[in-house]
């Protein structure tokens, strides 16, 4: 395994999702609709689901012996994994992880805001899909109001740590919420990314005409709030970067649907309970958790890890499109993997 490692298609491994928890506070009908994800679901059990320890092990064989350098803990939601800002301050001790990032619903942020920033967490990534208080209740399926996310994204603010802001855009669910959130937004300092609703999992009832597409989004707020488009920060970044005309202020569009990105993809998964998931649309990860636990060593480990990575062929969203007619493929939940 070294740090010039490359898939099937040519593409390195950077960037790695590690989701810490298959849990959620929420019940967001696009992601773990609640007719699904009810009393009955059976969730991970604790000793399926890896260590702290674990976790740290693998982070550090991948920093060190494929290169790399980017974090982001995810879900179902993080901050209800048990005490996960200790996890956090183990990571950021690791030589060569420079970005450490969380993608969560911001409930509890308020309460765990300085414990992240504290650990070495340097910034949440927030998902929010209408300002509209009674259409947000009914979408996160759990009655919380839009005051209660933008406490959370005050809090994270307060103690240093950059934010963004996920809104998925759903055809029939939101898409007059683009522009109020568009107004909203521009005169902060959170960036606002628009995310086209994606066919993840097989339970959120995903159609085509459910897309609103990049272009579409694009052109709603440009023809109230001109826009224009500024380069990525970095090869394979999954949103379209724009900045308003009007004050400079940044504004994305990721739209793994209608224009996929899947030719720089060089991100890895880690569900919770250990297995590498090397698409979002994979029908099922490779499993790490017992390699962990027989005993092998960091340089078997490793062997292993550059195996599956350089097997990898996915280009899921690259060919959605043309597979419109084949039988629908099993898919792992995205309260699995986290987006
Ligand atoms: P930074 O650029 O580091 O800020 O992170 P990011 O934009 O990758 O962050 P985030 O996790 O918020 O990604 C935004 C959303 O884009 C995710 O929640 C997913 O919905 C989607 N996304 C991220 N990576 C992929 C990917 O590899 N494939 C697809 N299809 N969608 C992705
Ligand atoms: N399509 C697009 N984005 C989704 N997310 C969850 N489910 C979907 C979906 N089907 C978003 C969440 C969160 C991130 C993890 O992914 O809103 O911002
Ligand atoms: Fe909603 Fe995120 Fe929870 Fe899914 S994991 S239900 S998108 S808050
Ligand atoms: Fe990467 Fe799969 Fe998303 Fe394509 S669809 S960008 S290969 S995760």
């Amino acid at each position: 395994m070294d740090h010039s490692m490359k898939d099937k298609l040519g593409r390195p491994l950077r960037d790695l999702r590690i989701s810490v928890t298959d849990r959620c506070n929420f019940r967001c009908s696009y992601c773990m609709p609640p007719e699904i994800f009810d009393k009955n679901f059976k969730f991970l059990p604790k000793n399926d689901i890896l260590t702290f320890e674990e976790v740290t092990r693998l982070s550090t064989i991948l920093a060190e012996k494929a290169g790399i350098q980017k974090l982001r803990i995810t879900g179902g939601e993080p901050l209800m994994r048990h005490e996960v800002s200790r996890l956090i301050s183990m990571l950021d001790k690791i030589k060569g992880i420079e970005d450490i990032a969380m993608t969560t619903n911001g409930a509890l942020l308020p309460m765990h805001a300085k414990k992240l920033k504290e650990a070495g967490l340097k910034r949440v990534t927030v998902s929010l899909d209408s300002l509209d208080d009674e259409k947000f209740r009914k979408i996160n399926g759990r009655d919380v109001g839009v005051n209660k996310i933008l406490e959370g994204i005050e809090a994270a603010q307060d103690v240093g740590l950059a934010v963004k802001m996920n809104m998925v855009v759903k055809r029939g669910m939101n898409e007059e919420d683009i522009l109020p959130m568009a107004r909203y937004f521009k005169n902060t300092d959170v960036i606002l990314r628009y995310i086209e609703f994606m066919d993840v999992g097989n339970s959120n009832g995903w159609k085509l005409n459910h897309v609103v597409s990049k272009k579409e989004i694009f052109n709603i707020i440009n023809k109230e709030m001109p826009i224009e488009p500024v380069d990525p920060n970095y090869t394979g970044e999954v949103a379209d970067r724009f900045k308003f005309k009007e004050n400079g202020h940044e504004i994305g569009i990721i739209s793994s649907v209608t224009d996929a990105f899947c030719s720089t993809c060089s991100r890895a998964r880690l569900s919770a309970d250990g297995k590498l998931v090397t698409c979002l649309f994979a029908s099922k990860g490779h499993d790490l958790r017992d390699i962990l636990r027989s005993g092998a060593s960091d340089e078997e480990v490793a062997k292993h890890l550059q195996y599956i990575w350089e097997n990898r062929d996915d280009q899921y969203s690259a060919e959605r499109l043309k597979n419109t007619d084949k039988k629908q493929i099993q898919k792992i939940e995205m309260s699995n993997i986290g987006g």
